[in-house]
């Protein structure tokens, strides 16, 4: 067993590096007219991966770090039903939604609040502006096991879902009452047997580690259920703790969260035990069986790693739909307000929702590479990288070259002249390794309150 006290050095706040740059760098310099500009501008014959934010949830689970309206009322939710269409007939006059779409993802809040002739509405007006949907095209939806149905599943299906995920996070009682979230094995288990009656492709299931009075013993057991559902693929998150910006944290009694080296210990026996049940492990938090898709994906060198983890879906532009959903052009991302009543403002006007987002520099776009290939990929090719971009490697990475020392010398890491590559123990700290390479980084290290702890 591996002496996990002498990583704790290496809990400090850092990105998750769902993009680079990180949302920290969004902001309205990247205006409106600009956004819609380079929407117009994009190349038709690359395809589109479409997000819808379906931000509802009627109860807080305390460590949610997600977008979400909590409501219990009906008109709210149907109000926003016909917002979301009219930002589709915005969108559709500046996109080319002939373009083939490859990806379309729910994501939310809990996207199964809407009942299911809601979900049956949306999707056919989704469809009636983008026809051109690949054969191929993955189609998903986070679901909260607690609240699904089979009409619900049922209506899904028939419009061409063929991936879910269910949130679990823990299957301990103890945990599940100090998080708000109880959620018997049972309900988990009839949302994963409905999943299978409708042919769902794929399921995924998240669980997170590092919650309250979470151990090894109380997660082994949470991973021994968990694999009991025979999920094809697990999300396994690292618990993200920013009470200064999420309030439902605050009631997280943070003396029982447990400690850096115990959350190393768990994360080390989730691999172990996952690994040795048949799964591969995918980036930084994700689990597949091998003849799942991001399996073949890190095998050709194709993982990618965006807003919703990791993806085989590589070479789409990436269009947020909906409160605070977020979109991915070749050079930009861009996010729509946070705010319902601005949201509906921009709609009522004819605009579309956006509020802030970034123009990617030159040196962005080579600094995102490199930090996305470590985290999909735990290794970099730097032969590669200089094919691609034309730069000197070590001249250009010369800080972070030497930044990157200490964790060579710790085993975290290899480093020659064509390669870094992680050991199995520096993929577990790979948000760290990441970085050196990160140029804003410097900017906000003295800012104790920005990104959660990487351990
Ligand atoms: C939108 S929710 C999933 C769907 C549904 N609302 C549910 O909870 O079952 C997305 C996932 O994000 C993860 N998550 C939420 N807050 C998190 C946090 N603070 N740190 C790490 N993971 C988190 C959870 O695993 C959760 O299942
Ligand atoms: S974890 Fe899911 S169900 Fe819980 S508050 Fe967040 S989005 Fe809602």
């Amino acid at each position: 067993m591996l002496d996990f006290s002498k990583f704790i050095k290496y809990s400090k706040a850092g990105p998750r590096y769902t993009s680079y740059p990180t949302a920290l760098e969004f902001s309205d310099s990247f205006s409106y007219d600009e956004y819609v500009q380079k929407l117009k501008a994009q190349d038709s014959s690359r395809p589109i991966s479409l997000y819808f934010h379906l931000p509802f949830c009627k109860n807080a689970c305390y460590f949610c770090g997600c977008n979400v309206v909590f409501t219990s009322k009906e008109d709210k939710m149907s109000r926003y039903l016909e917002y979301l269409k009219q930002e589709l007939k915005i969108l559709s006059n500046i996109v080319d939604t002939n373009r083939e779409v490859i990806q379309m993802h729910f994501g939310g809040g809990t996207p199964t609040f809407f009942s299911a002739a809601q979900l049956d509405v949306i999707i056919k007006e989704i469809k009636s502006y983008f026809k051109n949907f690949s054969s191929e095209a993955e189609v998903s939806c986070e679901i909260d096991p607690r609240h699904i149905n089979e009409d619900q599943m049922r209506v899904l299906a028939q419009n061409g879902f063929n991936r879910v995920s269910f949130g679990i996070q823990d299957f301990n009682e103890k945990v599940q009452e100090a998080v708000h979230r109880i959620q018997p094995y049972s309900i988990t288990k009839e949302a994963m047997d409905l999943a299978r009656a409708y042919n769902m492709h794929s399921v995924n299931v998240d669980l997170i580690y590092g919650l309250p009075y979470q151990s090894l013993e109380t997660f082994k057991e949470t991973l021994s259920l968990a694999l009991s559902l025979n999920p094809d693929r697990f999300a396994v998150f690292n618990y993200a703790h920013v009470p200064w910006m999420k309030k439902t944290m605050r009631k997280i009694d943070e003396t029982t969260l447990p400690l850096p080296d115990e959350k190393l210990r768990i994360m080390q026996e989730t691999i172990n035990f996952l690994t040795s049940n048949g799964y591969k492990m995918i980036g930084m938090d994700h689990f597949a069986k091998p003849e799942d898709e991001l399996f073949k994906a890190i095998e050709k060198g194709e993982l990618h790693r965006n807003f919703q983890g990791y993806t085989t879906k590589g070479g789409a532009d990436l269009i947020g739909i909906g409160l605070t959903s977020i979109g991915e052009g070749e050079a930009h991302y861009a996010q729509n307000t946070k705010e319902m009543r601005e949201y509906e403002e921009a709609i009522e006007q004819g605009r579309l929702p956006f509020e802030r987002g970034v123009v990617l520099s030159d040196d962005d776009k080579i600094r995102k590479y490199v930090i996305m290939e470590l985290m999909s990929n735990f290794k970099l090719d730097i032969k590669r990288f200089e094919r691609l971009f034309g730069v000197d490697f070590k001249h250009y990475f010369e800080d972070a070259i030497n930044e990157l020392k200490p964790f060579e010398a710790d085993g975290l890491l290899s480093m020659s002249d064509e390669a870094i590559e992680c050991t199995p123990t520096g993929t577990l700290l790979i948000r760290n390794i990441s970085m050196p390479f990160d140029a804003y980084m410097k900017k906000h290290i003295q800012n104790a309150k920005t990104f959660s702890k990487t351990v």
